[in-house]
């Protein structure tokens, strides 16, 4: 199938054009990073109606790129959700307009397989069953793949996820946003790298915890202030750094050999952390996939690499169809209880 795939969970406007959920021929990222720099943060209204503003032309800049003409297209997919409820109305209701206007089926999309279906895109497929941890700005979740669109949810985090984590300690340490980037670049120029932050275990169980670890960087940065021997920014950067990827490897690669899976994969903004790339390789016996970068941040292109595998989703464009903002609700997925 070739697909336009729309995405705009978030604060990225995307569209591409995928063929056979394999091979990308063309993804284009519009960011609004800089619109929510201002804010230090996404303002869910700014996010939907600069979603609008781009949507159109960022979609006809995808088909410019792929040399491929409406009438070419299979279908049109877009993420129904999980997300911003403005900012994914924006785009499902656009696709539904061009796939009305063209005659063409739509296919909604869980962002989260979409993550996980980046590693498909342009490389080796990864084997299954899989065990995949999604990092974002939203989500931490840790999922068992058996199968091409079916999905067991073992754990995820119980408060921040790993990505709202980045950010909120690139605040409270004075960078920017999206802060991950930042206290990536920081945590590399440090010197001493003797300073050490807690790790949230929570034994026994698949899920994540972050909120005891920020609240531990606050402590560092106000000891800052007070003592002049405490540790350095970039130093509280890195240990900061050191203790996501030491926690967020060591239970995927535990999970997975527990579960006897054939790969492990790895997906979402968070994996784009050089760091954290580097953990997991080092410490999984088993084959581990990566995307690379710009495709483990929002993109379209995994938007519609989920699609292909989802041929039973497929709706006429005036079909009721709503968004689902909603965290994890793949398709086809359960919960282990
Ligand atoms: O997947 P994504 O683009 O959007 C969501 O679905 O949330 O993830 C965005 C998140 C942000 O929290 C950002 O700070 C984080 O991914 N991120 C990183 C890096 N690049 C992006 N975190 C750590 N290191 C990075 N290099
Ligand atoms: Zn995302």
């Amino acid at each position: 199938m070739r697909i336009l795939a729309i995405e705009s969970s978030c604060d990225e406007t995307a569209a591409a054009v995928v063929v056979d959920g394999r091979w990308m021929r063309s993804n284009v990222v519009a960011s609004q990073a800089e619109l929510h720099a201002e804010t230090g943060g996404v303002v869910p209204e700014v996010a939907a109606r600069a979603h609008l503003r781009q949507l159109i032309p960022v979609a006809r800049r995808a088909l410019r790129d792929a040399e491929c003409g409406w009438d070419e297209l299979d279908a049109i997919a877009a993420t129904a959700g999980p997300g911003l409820p403005g900012a994914l109305v924006v785009g499902l209701n656009a696709a539904r307009g061009m796939a009305y206007a063209r005659g063409l089926p739509l296919i909604p999309v869980d962002h989260i397989e979409g993550h996980v279906r980046a590693n498909w895109l342009d490389a080796d497929p990864p084997p299954l069953p899989a065990i995949a941890l999604v990092v974002s700005g939203g989500h931490t979740e840790l999922l068992l793949m058996t199968e091409a669109g079916t999905f067991e949810r073992l754990g995820g985090t119980r408060d921040d996820a790993a990505g709202e984590a980045f950010d909120k300690v690139a605040r409270l340490l004075g960078l920017g946003y999206p802060g991950g980037p930042e206290v990536s670049q920081l945590a590399a120029t440090a010197t001493e790298r003797r300073f050490r932050l807690p790790r949230a275990w929570l034994r026994g169980n698949d899920d994540f915890s972050f909120s005891g670890l920020k609240t531990a960087v606050l402590h560092a940065v106000e000891a800052r202030v007070e003592s002049a021997g405490a540790p350095a920014a970039a130093e509280i950067a890195w240990a900061f750094e050191e203790s996501v990827a030491d926690v967020l490897s060591r239970k995927l690669v535990a999970a997975a050999e527990r579960e006897g899976v054939a790969s492990v994969l790895v997906a979402g903004g968070v994996a784009a952390n050089r760091r954290i790339r580097e953990r997991v390789r080092e410490r999984s016996p088993l084959p581990v996939f990566i995307p690379p970068p710009a495709l483990c941040t929002d993109n379209a292109a995994m938007i519609g690499a989920a699609a292909d595998v989802h041929p039973e989703a497929m709706v006429a464009p005036e079909a009721a169809l709503d968004i689902d903002p909603t965290p994890y609700r793949s398709r086809g997925s359960s919960t282990r209880s």
